[in-house]
């Protein structure tokens, strides 16, 4: 389990010409469907693209590694060659809109878990232009939330301890190695400070 979820890293360059097929795809989905979910209203659908016409209409929409300025995003043969749009129904929607979104967090990372078990990377794309929604004809109560880019990693990434002045940026190296840094298991534990009890 560690070993698969310390793999589990977000990538953003691929060998493009590597496809997805639509059953891997499908057995994503089969994933993402038995996450759990607040009042178990499971109110997510995915819209799957994975040819080469769809992915070209998709990709400019998308923002890429904010922290990266001077790299515009991945260039022409390392794009991603599947993508997962996760689509809000809002006519399944039990809780408040924050449950849903938790919801979708367990989701997406049974989505990214399953398909690094299959040596496809992953990056999950929050910051896309609202006009990628235009692209598709889609009912008023779909909304979409977030997209799961897809593809064979064509890139190193290697997860470090966070320096002690917190800097949390992810950050490459010469070699185009790229590094993320997470905070420590130390400083991810609050220590215990119980209060008297009162009388
Ligand atoms: C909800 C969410 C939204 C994200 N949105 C973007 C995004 O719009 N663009 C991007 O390049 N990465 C995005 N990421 C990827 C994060 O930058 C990435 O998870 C973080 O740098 C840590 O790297 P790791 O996933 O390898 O641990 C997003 C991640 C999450 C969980």
């Amino acid at each position: 389990m560690q070993e698969i979820i310390a793999k589990t890293r977000t990538f953003r360059r691929f060998v493009e010409k590597e496809p997805i097929s639509t059953a891997i795809l499908h057995e994503l989905i089969d994933l993402a469907r038995l996450a759990g979910s607040a009042r178990n209203g499971q109110p997510w659908q995915y819209l799957l693209a994975n040819t080469p016409e769809m992915c070209a209409r998709i990709f400019p929409h998308l923002g890429w590694a904010g922290y990266l300025t001077d790299w515009k995003g991945p260039v022409e043969g390392e794009r991603p060659s599947s993508y997962i749009l996760c689509l809000l129904n809002r006519n399944w929607l039990r809780g408040s809109e924050g449950e849903a979104q938790f919801d979708l967090g367990i989701a997406s990372q049974n989505i990214l878990l399953g398909a690094m078990s299959k040596r496809i990377g992953g990056c999950r794309i929050a910051s896309f232009n609202p006009k990628l929604a235009e692209l598709f004809v889609l009912p008023d109560h779909l909304q979409l939330s977030l997209v799961i880019a897809l593809g064979k990693p064509r890139e190193t990434v290697i997860i470090e301890d966070c320096r002690d002045d917190g800097d949390i940026r992810y950050w490459r190296d010469e070699h185009g190695g790229h590094h993320v840094p997470k905070r420590t298991l130390k400083s991810c534990l609050v220590p215990l400070q119980l209060r008297p009890a009162a009388g």
